[in-house]
């Protein structure tokens, strides 16, 4: 049984005082427009450095949709940046299993690092054009079942949710804060 709150706001992600920020990244790691152009504004040039070195070890080929990846986060006051690649609604990427997948991988990343407070975007809401109602579903019902099952299952093994306290979900806009309160009472 998963103590941790859950709650919705309506903000920039780059400015919350939270040990980890998802990032609503593309697989190139590059960073880009939205949530990921405003990480990196924040975060300052250490942050595309530490993306690069990714792209040039682990992820040769692009983070993969669905997968996630820590780094730290420059400038910004949280510690980590948690990059995560949506579906993106305007390729054919239309499995919710997708969706879903960014959400627990990015818990499975928090609870690695030790991260206890975790902040998301509305994951693929935006450039990548999946409707908010589809996405603060998903995003809150995989959460609540991750913390609830207290680990996710990750490719190097299982991760321990348990020291997560708090997902906070930040939200652009009252009509995709609306969605994602209506899914949290
Ligand atoms: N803080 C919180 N939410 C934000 C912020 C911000 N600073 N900026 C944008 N958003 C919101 C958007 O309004 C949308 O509701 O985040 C949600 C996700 O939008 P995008 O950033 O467009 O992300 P996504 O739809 O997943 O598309 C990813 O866009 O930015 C590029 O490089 C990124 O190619 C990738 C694609």
């Amino acid at each position: 049984m998963s103590d941790a709150v859950l709650e919705a706001v309506e903000g920039d992600i780059t400015t919350q005082q939270v040990d980890a920020i998802v990032n609503a990244a593309n697989s190139s790691l590059l960073g880009g427009g939205g949530v990921d152009g405003a990480i990196h504004a924040a975060a300052g040039p250490a942050l595309l450095a530490e993306c690069r070195e990714l792209r040039q070890t682990r992820y040769a080929g692009g983070l993969p949709v669905g997968a996630a990846v820590a780094t730290g986060a420059g400038n910004l006051p949280a510690t980590w940046v948690i990059h995560t690649v949506g579906p993106n609604r305007h390729a054919g990427q239309t499995d919710p299993g997708l969706l879903a997948s960014c959400f627990r991988s990015s818990l499975g990343e928090a609870g690695r690092v030790g991260a206890r407070t975790v902040a998301f975007p509305a994951i693929s809401a935006g450039i990548y054009g999946w409707d908010r109602h589809d996405v603060a579903e998903i995003a809150v019902a995989t959460t609540r079942r991750a913390l609830e099952a207290g680990v996710v299952p990750t490719p190097d093994g299982e991760v321990d949710l348990s020291g997560i306290e708090l997902v906070r979900f930040v939200l652009f806009g009252r009509s995709v804060y609306d969605a994602f309160q209506r899914q949290l009472t």
